[in-house]
């Protein structure tokens, strides 16, 4: 696909109002790309690991990667989409089978650094991929955790689309996403990143292959007070 190509498809953007709140950014994807690339690889980047404690998402991690919730046992090949600063994939690795592989990437060569670093278990593979293209075969994936993630993608579909390519039918992916709460839109400034409505985002999802098995929250009281954004346990058709 042309640059020219891959631009017009990735930015078959919602504006406000329909699939979400705003795009974060009034240039074309590409432009948009590159600068959410520098803000990861920046200072920002270098902070998702403070932040992360002071939020409580890196304890909150664990309680989504389990047995009871995203169970990962039994899995051959997981993938962690996206993965920041390594935060899921240190996870995938001590929850899934001892012989499974965990491939994690990123679009911040920055952050696989990071992520290389806090991980440190030569099980994990990594590599830089952009989630719209993705490096992978297609049907190789039996677990996938995607965080974070498409909030960055004026358009979720190029996204979900290859994800949903390189799972296997009856793959699971654990989808978290910013929603579009008064908090998420907060969130949404800091991090330069659009939001999502709950039923849209669902729609979407099996739009480009997957079934929406089942909504997760971090705790009872995220649950209760509806915080944490969207989290979400889907399966590839
Ligand atoms: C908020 S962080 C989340 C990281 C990790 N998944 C987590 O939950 O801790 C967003 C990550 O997505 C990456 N990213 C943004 N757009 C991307 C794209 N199009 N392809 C691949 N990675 C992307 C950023 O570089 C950053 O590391």
């Amino acid at each position: 696909m042309s640059a020219s190509s891959f631009e017009r498809a990735s930015c078959q953007a919602p504006v406000r109002g329909r699939s979400g709140s705003q795009r974060p950014f009034q240039g074309s994807f590409l432009d948009y790309r590159r600068f959410v690339q520098r803000h990861y690889d920046g200072l920002a980047g270098a902070l998702t690991a403070l932040t992360g404690l002071l939020t409580g998402h890196e304890a909150l991690a664990g309680r989504l990667i389990r047995p009871g919730g995203f169970d990962v046992r039994g899995c051959q090949r997981l993938l962690d989409a996206a993965c920041g600063n390594g935060r899921y994939a240190r996870f995938l690795v001590r929850r899934a089978d001892a012989d499974a592989l965990v491939v994690a990437f990123d679009l911040s060569l920055n952050m696989l650094r990071r992520a290389r670093r806090r991980v440190g278990s030569d099980r994990v593979r990594f590599a830089a991929a952009d989630v719209t293209r993705l490096p992978y075969a297609d049907g190789i994936f039996d677990a996938i955790v995607c965080g974070w993630v498409l909030e960055h993608l004026p358009d979720p579909r190029p996204g979900l689309r290859e994800l949903a390519r390189v799972s296997r039918p009856g793959g699971r992916l654990l989808l978290l996403t910013t929603e579009d709460t008064v908090a998420g839109r907060w969130c949404g400034r800091l991090w330069h990143c659009r939001t999502y409505r709950r039923s849209e985002l669902r729609r979407i999802a099996e739009e480009c292959g997957f079934e929406w098995e089942r909504e997760l929250w971090f705790s009872r009281l995220h649950a209760w007070l509806k915080l944490g954004g969207i989290v979400a346990q889907l399966r590839r058709r």
